[in-house]
């Protein structure tokens, strides 16, 4: 039975039979907590038109986090830009006029539908777009994740054939790809939580934040302790919009499996598994290779990426190649050129395709458009996220 927050006589009044056969109607937020507390099964908030903005805002941010499957739909007298931004951003589902009675009726039975929707289903399996997505990952920290994915994002975004890339930074609660790029995280991924299950390409577009001509980023939470409330069937779902969207999905990651990871590995067409030449990182990378195998991730999509190569440290690529037993795609080399492009907040590839790190980029580019995905034996796969 849907709740109305507003005024309770009059309102459990009007909406009766609009919204639902019969609704229940509390005047403020304290009750309405007390009433969601007694009904977890609730699927539907329809904040009235008299109940001040600040408080439709709280009441969606709270619930959003704490029941995804709840949805907020509001009812404003007047809808402007500004009060759609915030509204959305809070995590309303939807923002209707409030005589409209049609659009509250529609407003009502979609929000039920994703609620629905969202308990029964994991939406992010199947990607079905026409984007390619790749994954940028070591399982060691500091190998080059973050100056990897933003160079080779900016290198597929610039080669001229009008390709759109999206950056997606799911280094949830430490990701750098804002202070990389220089960019104010005006929204976030903290931004698709109240809309999980109903993500469609315009909710995205209101996500993403440009970059440069077809560049955009989704930008990890400002907030870490949003990380946590990020699940993967979520980051399957951001993951499946975007590759509908954009030629190329580039993910920069955190130095763990973490589920969101793992969802990521499910979904992409390529995985960049980044080493450096030293012990602590080309042990890591075996794991994360047997790893890999272990769950069936195909081997197909490795691509062994050295970064900070050729530096005199008394190991080499030759190494590498016979330790892990897999040939190096591309080696970037070290250079004072990167921390300093960073430290401007601008990429390599952008201010000096020319120089050698800049050229490494553009061939891992282009290694990302001839790549095939010729089929090879590779072992059963475990699926991680449907068991039974
Ligand atoms: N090819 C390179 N030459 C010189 N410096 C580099 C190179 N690649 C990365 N660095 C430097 O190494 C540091 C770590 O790089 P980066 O932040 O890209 O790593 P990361 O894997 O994203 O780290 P984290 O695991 O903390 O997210 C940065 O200071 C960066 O400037
Ligand atoms: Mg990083």
């Amino acid at each position: 039975m849907p709740v109305v927050l507003g005024d309770a006589d009059r309102d459990a009044e009007r909406f009766r039979f609009t919204v639902a056969d019969d609704v229940v109607a509390v005047e403020n937020s304290a009750k309405l907590d007390i009433y969601l507390e007694g009904h977890p099964d609730e699927d539907l908030i329809v904040v009235g038109p008299d109940v001040s903005m600040a408080v439709a805002a709280e009441v969606a941010e709270t619930y959003r986090l704490r029941r995804p499957f709840l949805g907020v739909v509001l009812l404003r007298r007047r809808i402007e830009v500004s009060t759609m931004t915030e509204a959305l951003r809070a995590g309303v589902r939807e923002v209707v006029m409030a005589d409209d009675v049609e659009a509250l009726v529609g407003a009502c039975k979609r929000s039920m539908a994703v609620s629905e929707q969202l308990r029964n289903v994991d939406s992010g399996d199947a990607t079905g777009g026409r984007g390619k997505i790749i994954l940028v990952f070591s399982s060691k920290g500091g190998c080059g994740k973050t100056t990897v994915s933003t160079n080779l994002a900016a290198a597929l975004a610039g080669q001229g054939d009008g390709s759109s890339v999206c950056l997606v930074d799911f280094d949830l609660e430490t990701g750098d790809v804002a202070i990389a790029l220089q960019m104010d995280p005006t929204r976030t991924i903290s931004d698709a939580l109240g809309m999980q299950g109903g993500l469609d390409e315009r909710a995205m577009s209101s996500l993403v934040v440009p970059y440069k001509a077809n560049m955009d980023c989704l930008l990890a939470p400002t907030k870490p302790s949003d990380a946590e409330f990020v699940s993967a069937a979520l980051a399957g779902e951001i993951l499946r919009v975007l590759s509908e969207m954009y030629d190329y999905v580039v993910i920069d990651s955190p130095p763990a499996f973490t589920d969101v990871v793992l969802k990521s590995f499910d979904m992409a067409d390529s995985y960049i598994l980044l080493t450096t030449l030293d012990m602590p990182a080309l042990k890591n990378l075996k794991v994360t290779l047997d790893t890999l195998d272990n769950l069936g991730f195909p081997r197909t999509k490795w691509q062994v990426v050295l970064n900070r190569g050729g530096s005199r440290v008394g190991l080499s690529a030759g190494d590498i190649e016979r330790t892990v037993g897999v040939p190096i795609s591309v080696e970037i080399p070290s250079s004072v050129e990167v921390p300093l492009r960073l430290n401007e907040g601008v990429t390599v590839f952008e201010t000096n395709p020319r120089h050698i790190v800049g050229k490494a980029f553009q061939e891992l580019a282009d290694k990302q458009r001839r790549s095939t995905t010729a089929k090879v034996p590779v072992p059963a796969k475990r699926s991680i996220f449907r068991r039974g």
